[in-house]
């Protein structure tokens, strides 16, 4: 396999921080998710194909160190956030999503920012808590207006650690999750996000909607959509840029006969799927010590939608990580949160108030404080209590009760939350 060997010369390089104990094909798989992909044409082809338009240049740029992104700042002039983005309902000039950036020559779609107007909040002791409503806007539009009929919907990007284990979940012990839920009769009543890929309905769990059933397929569309890239699940080398995007549409691209004619061929996204997969989900590998939190947690109704645990399936090819129990705090299913957290955006299934339980693990490591948080898909939430006051919807009792807990096991709660 000369690709392979050549890619992995070449890979090696840009992998100083790689831990000596993984595998080759982990600290190859790093190397590529950190790398910054350049325009074609190169010499080398390696590395050619980004954009024509695209938001970052690499998966780490939007993902750093596995974390989380962060919208703009309303209040400093030109602030991007980390790995913010705005997706559409398929705009017939933009598309699916706004590309901020482009290569040389290329005109950029917009500036993904957002405005906020603040609400305060009153708890029944008289606590006070402020949450900022989000409008997100695109300035600077490059392609005209957005069509009448388009909807916007911002997200920032999701913690990937821990992915591995989640994808491990059989997807079985998630379907059951959902009938036992349904079963229940109660306002909890999460459902699977069916997706159909490759002509085969699965169980989606990556994602704010869930709408990715496997690492690969998120991915991919990562490739198409944020850096521009092609791939076997995404073969247009354009990414995102609709025919009305001509000058887009005939840049010269990346493709070449020995990626398997495409930008990014099958091993470069196994490579980084391999080493997703096998990314540990950065502490809280056991389960919460804080037996008193624990039960405050499942009281206030918490646990019936943040499932504190699972196990995993069997994968001969991992025995480490298989038939393990997990502690990710999700059920990976979907649920109407309510409109105040909802967009007009559905994907498979979900519709515009669904959002699939957020797994709380790995909150721990997060460098910002609580206050200076980005919490919820588009990061509106500043605090664990921010998040927990936007819950409505079929998440509305367990937040009427967090409401009316005394202060002292308010602030338990939210301690406990931001120790997983
Ligand atoms: C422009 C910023 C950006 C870039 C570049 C980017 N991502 Fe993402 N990523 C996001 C956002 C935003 C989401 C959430 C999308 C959604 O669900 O709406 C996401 C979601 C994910 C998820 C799902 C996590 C979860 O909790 O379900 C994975 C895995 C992921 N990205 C991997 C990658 C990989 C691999 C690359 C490089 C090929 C990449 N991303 C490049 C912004 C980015
Ligand atoms: C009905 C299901 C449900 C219940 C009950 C529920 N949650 Fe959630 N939670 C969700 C969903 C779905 C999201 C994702 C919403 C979004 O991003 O817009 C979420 C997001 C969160 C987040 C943000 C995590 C992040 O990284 O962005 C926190 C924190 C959180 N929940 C804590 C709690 C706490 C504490 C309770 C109990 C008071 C609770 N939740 C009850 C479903 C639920």
């Amino acid at each position: 396999m000369p690709f392979r060997l050549t890619l992995a010369a070449l890979c090696v390089l840009f992998a100083p921080h790689a831990q000596a104990a993984d595998s080759l094909d982990n600290r190859i798989g790093e190397a590529l998710f950190r790398r910054m992909w350049v325009a074609a044409p190169t010499a080398t082809q390696a590395a050619d194909g980004l954009g024509p338009l695209y938001n970052a240049r690499s998966c780490a740029t939007c993902h750093p160190r596995g974390g989380g992104g962060r919208p703009p700042d309303p209040a400093v002039e030109g602030d991007q956030g980390v790995g913010y983005a705005i997706k559409l309902n398929d705009d017939p000039v933009y598309g699916r999503q706004i590309q901020a950036n482009a290569i040389l020559g290329q005109v950029i779609e917009g500036r993904p920012r957002v405005t906020y107007r603040e609400e305060v909040v009153r708890f029944p002791d008289g606590e006070t808590v402020r949450l900022r409503h989000p409008t997100p806007v695109v300035e600077d539009l490059g392609y005209g207006p957005l069509a009448e009929a388009t909807v916007m919907s911002a997200r920032v990007p999701p913690r990937v650690h821990g992915m591995g284990l989640l994808d491990r979940i059989p997807a079985e012990a998630i379907a059951a999750e959902a009938a036992r839920q349904a079963a229940s009769g109660g306002p909890v009543a999460g459902r699977v996000n069916h997706v159909t890929v490759d002509g085969k309905r699965q169980v989606g769990r990556f994602g704010w909607k869930a709408m990715h059933p496997t690492l690969d397929h998120q991915d991919a569309e990562a490739f198409s959509l944020d850096i521009g890239m092609s791939t076997p699940a995404y073969p247009e080398p354009w990414g995102d840029c609709t025919p009305a995007q001509t000058a887009c549409r005939s840049a010269p691209h990346g493709d070449s006969k020995q990626f398997e004619g495409l930008e990014i061929p099958s091993t470069v996204i196994g490579l980084i799927d391999g080493y997703l997969r096998d990314l540990p989900p950065d502490g809280s590998l056991e389960a919460p010590k804080d037996k008193a939190g624990t039960k405050l947690f499942a009281d206030t109704g918490c646990a019936a939608c943040h499932r504190p645990s699972w196990r995993t399936g069997e994968d001969p090819a991992h025995p480490a990580l298989s038939n393990r129990d997990i502690f990710p705090h999700s059920d990976m299913l979907l649920h109407d949160l309510g409109p105040a957290l909802g967009d007009a955006l559905p994907m498979g299934e979900a519709r515009g108030s669904d959002w699939r339980t957020t797994p709380l693990w790995g909150l721990n490591r997060l460098a910002a404080k609580d206050g200076q948080l980005s919490l919820l898909h588009d990061g509106r939430a500043r605090s664990v209590t921010e998040a927990i006051l936007w819950h409505g919807g079929e998440a509305a009792e367990a937040k009427d009760r967090f409401m009316t807990l005394p202060a002292a096991k308010r602030k338990r709660l939210v301690r406990y939350v931001l120790g997983l």
